[in-house]
């Protein structure tokens, strides 16, 4: 039988329990899944692609499925280079439907044999995005529950590096008097 390889693509910046959701519900249809970082010289991100990368990839370790790559160019010509059949996304709510029909009716158009499959994360993630956790966390509020604890340490050492500089140095040892 044909295996069907798909690809999840976004900024993931940072990536949130609403994408690990999506990408649990799609390991299980897909006999592939490859979680794709756009590299997009535009934006500015947050974390780097690298550091957005280690994350995914510490995150969807316990996934046999699951691979984690960057990207550049058109998503519907990273899914031609790597024989990907379907391009996975989540809508979340209406407000995301209009924007995800707009890019699957555009991939379509670029490249008709590539599926675009939608997924609708767990309710409880309906209002997560990483725009807002992004958000939260500049300007200090909890994003506990949305983000994989992980995430949230790396979120708090990029917008505090005296953290990370902390964690780095060795412990002080008492000096014996
Ligand atoms: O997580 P995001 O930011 O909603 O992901 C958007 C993404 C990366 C899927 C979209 O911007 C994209 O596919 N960009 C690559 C360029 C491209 O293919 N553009 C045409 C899509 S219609």
């Amino acid at each position: 039988m044909k295996k069907v390889t798909a690809i999840y693509p976004g900024s993931f910046d940072p990536p949130t329990n609403g994408h690990l959701d999506l990408i649990a519900r799609g390991s299980k249809i897909f006999d592939e899944l490859v979680v794709a970082i756009l590299r997009n010289p535009e934006k500015a991100p947050l974390f780097n692609v690298s550091e957005r990368l280690r994350m995914l990839e510490a995150m969807t370790e316990d996934f046999k499925n699951v691979r984690v790559d960057s990207f550049d160019g058109l998503t519907v010509d990273y899914a031609e280079k790597i024989e990907a059949h379907a391009v996975l996304r989540g809508i979340r709510a209406l407000s995301d439907y209009e924007y995800e029909l707009q890019m699957a009716l555009m991939n379509r158009k670029l490249r008709p044999e590539v599926e675009t499959v939608f997924m609708m994360p767990a309710e409880k993630y309906s209002y997560l995005s990483s725009r807002l956790v992004r958000e939260v966390a500049q300007l200090g509020g909890s994003v506990k529950d949305l983000v994989p604890e992980m995430v949230e340490q790396r979120l708090r050492e990029k917008l505090d590096p005296a953290i990370k500089l902390a964690s780095a140095r060795p412990p002080k040892t008492r000096k014996s008097k």
